[in-house]
């Protein structure tokens, strides 16, 4: 006779896999609070610098990609989470945001300079490990319709500053040109044929990789002796793209942002053409990897089937720059904690909505639990002050005490916020 089982997971099967799927993360408190102050630093320096805020899709034809990013690239041959919908689509969780925003200026019919900041999820099927995900975030800016060496300047400073303010610890600004689409072409051809001689000598996945894509040898950590020695593509640059170059310098040095030539850099994407950049840091978690990079990319619109607009941008990786930074615990995410004596539960909830009313950040736990379960709350939540609302709110005020050393003062109701901000 069967017997009812009123559980899911009956004994001898298998338990809930609870996990999230490999390569992405559940981000919570502590953790999130230095997110939250990372995305609110980056939304403060994309507005000063005057970048407008731009939403695209999560997902995108995936054609988008294979004409943007570059179908010799890592990421559109072996990297892209792509699949066919409903409606025989084929579909691609976007690797990167610079298509899409291009694809974006394009299709709502602006004309001239345009200035966009984005903020969101990215995906990537990598070999995940520290800094390096499936699903991770990306904040970035793209600035459309021009081709001043001064827009890419401005970006590699935005991208700079961005970095400093959060503290991250040792940031330098690598820079090359890679030249224009006529530069690259004579340039990439003398590549080829010096790597082939030297193909012997090569590690084997550089000499795949030299089958389709040449210049990203350049980028190879196992072969970085050899291809020290490489032509590099800022040493074949012609007239334009050279002055341009200059000018990119001459204006990072005026603002007083420091950069190393770094003459083989190149980028993991096909679409750039002249300046070229990546930020490094000195954390140990990020010293082999970029935290941020862009360039130039004035051959992108019209590749993805568009009029030619020229365009310069960056985009910085949050889960890198959050590991750089190490400790999380600096993060305190409430002004103060209210508490209250017995019977207070009513005058309690208003003094927490008032405050709140007036930007304070704060909160409490059911006020009706004993003055010691309340405490041991205030002083989980890590609030440098606790409010406790008993006797003197007859009186119009409430007793604050700064959690640090217990110090307690009586404070006027109307003033706690003004005093907590002092
Ligand atoms: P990207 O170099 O491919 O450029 O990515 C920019 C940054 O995103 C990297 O420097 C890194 O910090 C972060 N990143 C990339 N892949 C991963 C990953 N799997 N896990 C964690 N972080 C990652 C671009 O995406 C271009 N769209 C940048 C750009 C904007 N160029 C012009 N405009």
């Amino acid at each position: 006779m069967p017997v009812a089982v009123g559980h899911r997971y009956h004994l001898g099967s298998m338990a809930p896999n609870l996990r999230p799927p490999k390569g992405t993360d559940d981000i919570l408190a502590p953790d999130s609070r230095v997110w939250r102050r990372v995305l609110r630093t980056w939304d403060d320096w994309s507005e000063r610098f005057g970048y407008d805020l731009v939403m695209t899709p999560i997902f995108e034809a995936t054609d988008l990609f294979e004409r943007g990013v570059g179908e010799s690239t890592e990421v559109v041959r072996k990297q892209m989470y792509t699949f066919t919908d409903r409606g025989e689509r084929s579909i691609t969780l976007r690797p990167e945001n610079t298509a899409s925003v291009v694809r974006a200026y394009l299709n709502a019919g602006i004309q001239g300079e345009w200035k966009g900041a984005y903020s969101g999820p990215q995906f990537r099927y990598e070999r995940p490990q520290g800094g390096r995900r499936r699903q991770f975030w990306q904040v970035g800016v793209e600035h459309l319709g021009t081709d001043r060496p001064g827009a890419d300047a401005e970006v590699i400073e935005l991208g700079y500053r961005f970095l400093v303010d959060l503290g991250v610890e040792g940031v330098s600004v690598q820079l090359n040109s890679l030249g224009d689409p006529e530069d690259r072409t004579a340039y990439v051809a003398e590549l080829r044929s010096w790597l082939e001689a030297r193909a012997a000598d090569l590690s084997p996945d550089a000499r795949e990789t030299l089958k389709v894509n040449p210049m990203r040898v350049l980028d190879s950590k196992a072969d970085a002796e050899l291809i020290s020695e490489a032509p590099a593509p800022s040493e074949r640059l012609g007239q334009g793209a050279s002055a341009a170059f200059d000018e990119v310098r001459t204006r990072l040095d005026a603002v007083g942002v420091p950069y190393e030539t770094t003459p083989r850099l190149v980028r993991g994407l096909d679409y750039y053409t002249r300046t070229a950049f990546e930020y490094v840091g000195t954390s140990l978690d990020t010293a082999q990897t970029a935290l941020g990079g862009g360039g130039r990319y004035d051959g992108l619109a019209d590749q993805i089937g568009g009029r030619s607009v020229p365009g310069v941008g960056l985009a910085m990786g949050i889960d890198r720059i959050i590991l750089s930074l190490g400790e999380t615990d600096a993060e305190v995410a409430l002004d103060a904690f209210v508490v209250a004596t017995a019977g207070r539960d009513i005058d309690a909830a208003g003094l927490v909505s008032r405050l709140r009313s007036a930007g304070v950040r704060v909160d409490s736990i059911d006020t009706s639990r004993s003055l010691k379960a309340q405490f041991k709350a205030a002083d989980r939540s890590g609030a440098a002050t606790t409010l406790v609302v008993g006797d003197e709110w007859d009186g119009g005020a409430v007793r604050a005490k700064r959690m640090a050393d217990g110090n307690e003062t009586d404070v006027r109701i109307e003033e706690i916020a003004t005093w907590l901000r002092s």
